[in-house]
């Protein structure tokens, strides 16, 4: 488990489903990440049982009760395109709609990039969004992230579609050096 200032992050349970399906059966939640919305509490337990209970996925719970209200993960070269070599991990996110713009996806970030990079020893930790996605954007800056290369035609499987994508990137290094400067 780990904890910041307003937050827990802590593994995800089956029982979450009910409160998986609330936030994940928006429309505005999984699209611009790439998937589209619950549409049962069964494919939402489906989702748990298949990609989020698993180690280094985190539900991203308010301090104050505990409840999820999104979810934040690292993956690792089994699952990523982008974490290919030893030391690397790729970010991924997504944020309940009543809760966006109060900076709680970058305080939750901050904390897992610290458990990356200090904890996991990772070197790299790679991240990416979708054009037009200028809040995913904002998170990955805000968080010290640097723009790498940009995608055209990038197939979305369960989209239907195909989009542009932006990849950056934060090594250890700039990590440390960002730690530096703020103390
Ligand atoms: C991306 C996301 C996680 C941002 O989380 P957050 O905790 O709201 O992040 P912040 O509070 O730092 O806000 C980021 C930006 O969103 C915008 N924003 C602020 N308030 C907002 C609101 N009420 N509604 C919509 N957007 C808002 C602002 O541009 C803000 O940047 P700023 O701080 O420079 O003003 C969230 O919007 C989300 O879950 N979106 C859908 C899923 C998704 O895109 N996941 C990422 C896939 S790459």
């Amino acid at each position: 488990m780990l904890q910041t200032q307003r937050l827990v992050l802590r593994p995800w349970a089956e029982n979450d489903d009910k409160t998986l399906y609330r936030w994940a059966s928006d429309p505005a939640v999984g699209p611009p990440a790439g998937w589209p919305p619950h549409k049962s509490t069964d494919e939402s337990r489906e989702v748990l049982r298949q990609i989020l209970c698993r180690p280094e996925s985190y539900a991203v719970c308010l301090r104050c009760d505990g409840v999820p209200i999104g979810s934040l993960s690292l993956h690792f070269s089994d699952v990523s395109d982008l974490a290919r070599a030893e030391g690397e991990c790729e970010l991924g996110y997504w944020l309940a709609r009543p809760f966006w713009g109060l900076g709680i996806m970058p305080e939750a970030a901050m904390e897992l990039l610290r458990h990356a990079f200090e904890e996991l020893g990772m070197e790299r930790v790679w991240c990416g969004y979708y054009e037009g996605n200028e809040r995913s954007r904002r998170v990955q800056e805000k968080c010290g992230f640097v723009p790498q290369w940009t995608t055209q035609d990038v197939d979305m499987p369960q989209m239907h579609e195909k989009r542009t994508g932006h990849v950056s990137v934060l090594t250890r290094q700039d990590w440390l050096a960002r730690r530096a400067a703020e103390k």
